[in-house]
């Protein structure tokens, strides 16, 4: 067991290199076996979510080759096999094999996905649309098994504009019979991206990035690359750490348009920044103003940086109000910013922050992926030593962060847990 140490206080200056984006890489790498042949990503981060991915293409009978951030995946003698219940659990995107392995075999058996405690999760909406392609969903405990006999394209219209099912019914309706139309589709940069390598695949989808995307149905997908794009959250998880102790930290290689939401946040609370369109620069910031913050599909507020920001409202002026429209426990982490020194009352949903207040290093915990980026936010701006356990959630999904830190002149270690 391992926990992250962190000596705060430090001010943080030099660049900081974005990798490429989780929430994109962990559904291209599953689009991958759509492909008849062979596939290149480029750009993929190196964190623990890929290599799971990676082991279950290996079951698949997928050859890969991984260098740096180039992976390589060899489709053409893709085998279909149940995905066993630690496989499926080991993260959520493992659910975007549902919609890959219906398209190319229209027949699945996996286990629910896991992935953070951040609320309820179901996958009703990705199921109605499996059904409305014509697919038979079969659902016993935590195991389904999905057939169909052909997949036909049809018109469905989303219950909510789910990031996760409006990938997956693309996945799965790139190769079904005619035209298929998803309404109220999720407009998330990252969906984007993967209609782009499915393009060039050679499938026919248009309207990626808009509320309604267009498919139509093609029999065979060819050989095709594709970069990752930048991952906007840990651009932003480290933007508003910059807020806090940055003396001109440069976080680079961003597309700054996916973080407009942030910045027009930031510009509000009095934070000064100088952003061009692939970098932004920022220093700490003396007199941050209190605000107002609800987070909202894209292009609103990204839930995902909610938590990060928590720890930036703990050091703002006056009185700041949160709310998290996406999931229902997003809240884990405040107990721990409260142990740190900060004032916060929280519901389920909702938070008040009284601000500011200095931050005292404690042993903390990693509640969830992001909950444990806001602790080790509050550890590096926070006097004295903070431990954090739990932090194989921060390595799912944020590329080198000891390494990218300590660059940037943070004195942050992870080290094994002496066992008593
Ligand atoms: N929902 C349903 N039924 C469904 C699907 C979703 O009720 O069938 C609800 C969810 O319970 C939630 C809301 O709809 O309340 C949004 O869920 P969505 O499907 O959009 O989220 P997701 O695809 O499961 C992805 C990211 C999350 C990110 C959300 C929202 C991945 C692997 N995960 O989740 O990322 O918060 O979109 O942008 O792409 C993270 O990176 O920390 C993270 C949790």
């Amino acid at each position: 067991m391992k926990q992250i140490v962190i000596n705060g206080g430090k001010t943080l200056s030099g660049t900081i290199n974005i990798s490429g984006a989780k929430n994109s890489a962990v559904a291209i790498i599953p689009a991958a076996v759509l492909c008849d042949e062979q596939t290149t990503i480029y750009n993929v981060p190196n964190i623990s979510d890929r290599d799971a991915l990676i082991d279950i293409l290996h079951l698949l009978n997928c050859e890969t080759s991984l260098n740096a951030d180039l992976l390589k995946i060899d489709s053409s003698k893709l085998e279909n096999k149940k995905i066993p219940l630690e496989l499926s659990k080991k993260m959520r995107a493992s659910y975007y094999f549902m919609g890959a392995l219906l398209s190319r075999f229209k027949h699945v058996e996996m286990y629910f996905p896991g992935g953070c405690n951040i609320g309820k999760r179901p996958i009703d909406i990705h199921i109605k649309g499996f059904e409305a392609l014509g697919a038979k969903v079969k659902i016993k405990g935590d195991f389904f098994t999905i057939d169909a006999e052909e997949l036909k394209g049809t018109n469905i219209t989303l219950d909510f504009a789910s990031v996760g099912a409006t990938i997956n019914i693309m996945l799965a309706a790139v190769k079904a019979q005619g035209k298929t139309v998803i309404r109220n589709a999720a407009r998330e940069a990252e969906i984007v991206n993967i209609a782009t390598f499915l393009n060039n695949m050679g499938a026919k989808i248009s309207g990626a990035g808009t509320s309604v995307i267009r498919i139509e149905g093609v029999d065979y997908l060819h050989r095709a690359m594709i970069e990752v794009i930048p991952d906007r959250i840990e651009a932003g998880t480290y933007i508003i750490l910059g807020a806090m102790i940055g003396d001109n930290l440069k976080i680079d290689n961003i597309i700054t348009e996916h973080i407009d939401a942030l910045l027009s946040k930031l510009k509000e609370m009095n934070v000064k920044f100088i952003a061009d369109d692939t970098s932004v620069t920022i220093s700490k910031c003396d007199n941050i103003k209190a605000t107002n913050l609800k987070t909202a599909v894209y292009p609103g507020f990204v839930t995902d940086l909610g938590q990060p920001m928590s720890v930036l409202l703990t050091q703002a002026n006056g009185v700041s109000m949160f709310e998290e429209t996406i999931w229902e426990n997003r809240m884990g982490h405040v107990k721990y910013l409260n142990k740190m020194g900060a004032n916060i009352k929280n519901g389920n949903t909702n938070s008040i922050t009284i601000g500011p207040t200095p931050l005292s290093g404690c042993e903390v915990e990693a509640t969830d992926l992001r909950g444990g980026a806001a602790m080790v936010l509050a550890g590096l701006i926070a006097d004295g030593t903070t431990t954090i356990t739990s932090i194989e959630h921060i390595l799912r999904g944020y590329d080198s962060i000891i390494t990218k830190l300590k660059n940037v002149g943070a004195d942050i270690k992870i080290e094994e847990i002496k066992e008593n």
